[in-house]
């Protein structure tokens, strides 16, 4: 299998084909969505409240960002692995940017990071790619902002679209190789996606961005709830819980293990 590289992306793009990106936060399901033919994996630090149990992303630091990304490089065999820096480890500076996506790829094996932010973070961006690090962007509803939002709140309208606009064109002009467009009105993200070079990459942004991500546990039906925007392909949250009942009756009923369970003298 030829690997996803960072030019495949825009190669995508110009050829039309859609690019699809789930998340994976170990070696388990990175295997399963590779063999499927995902594209991208992204260790997000959605992996606070999908994984780790907080109630957002803000607590996750780049110490518990690195070994999920290790686990998800090793199972990855064809897609383009990307790697979320955390909150607080780029807003301020490009050397921090830099010190943090080092890290990453260095210990990780890594094929990218991505960052949120438009123009605060353009010079981020710009020394990173000039580094060799490609970076993806992230604009729109930002989890790491999620308090100066005031909420899970779609962005982008009003004037927000031409704030935006000029974000997006920012983190293009600064190197990145690819946008993630969070919770943005359909039309916005149609409008973005044909003014940029790069591709865009929704998530509530419509079916006219040049590729989709989802987070697994919302794709694949993990948890009771899953947002507006996600469609639950499968109900694995209760084949899962169905099959521990299962066997936490067998077992107590006797019937597992049975003979062929175990070994002969
Ligand atoms: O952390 C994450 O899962 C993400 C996606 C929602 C794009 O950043
Ligand atoms: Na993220």
């Amino acid at each position: 299998v030829k690997r996803v590289r960072v030019h495949h992306l825009a190669q995508a793009k110009h050829e039309g084909r859609r690019i699809t990106m789930l998340t994976a936060y170990d070696s388990i399901t990175a295997r399963i969505f590779d063999a499927a033919g995902v594209d991208a994996l992204l260790v997000g630090d959605s992996l606070g409240d999908n994984v780790l149990g907080h109630a957002n992303t803000i607590p996750v630091t780049l110490d518990e960002m690195i070994p999920p990304a290790r686990a998800v490089v090793r199972a990855a065999k064809r897609a383009f692995v990307i790697v979320d820096l955390p909150f607080g480890s780029y807003e301020d500076s490009a050397t921090r940017a830099f010190e943090s996506a080092v890290r990453v790829m260095k210990e990780t094996g890594a094929d990218a990071v991505k960052i949120e932010g438009g123009r605060r973070i353009a010079e981020q961006v710009h020394t990173l790619t000039q580094a060799g690090i490609p970076v993806i962007g992230h604009l729109g509803f930002t989890p790491q902002s999620e308090n100066r939002f005031g909420g899970k709140r779609v962005q982008g309208r009003g004037a927000g679209a031409q704030e935006l606009l000029a974000d997006a064109l920012a983190l293009q002009g600064a190197g990145a190789a690819a946008i993630v467009l969070e919770m943005v009105p359909a039309p916005l993200a149609e409008q973005v996606t044909a003014q940029l070079e790069v591709p865009t990459i929704g998530i509530g942004a419509g079916a006219a961005c040049d590729g989709q991500v989802l987070v697994w546990t919302d794709m694949a039906g993990m948890g009771e709830w899953s947002p507006r925007f996600a469609r639950r392909f499968a109900e694995i949250g209760k084949a899962l819980g169905d099959a521990a009942s299962d066997y936490i009756d067998a077992v107590r009923d006797g019937s597992f293990p049975a003979p062929e369970h175990g070994y002969q003298s």
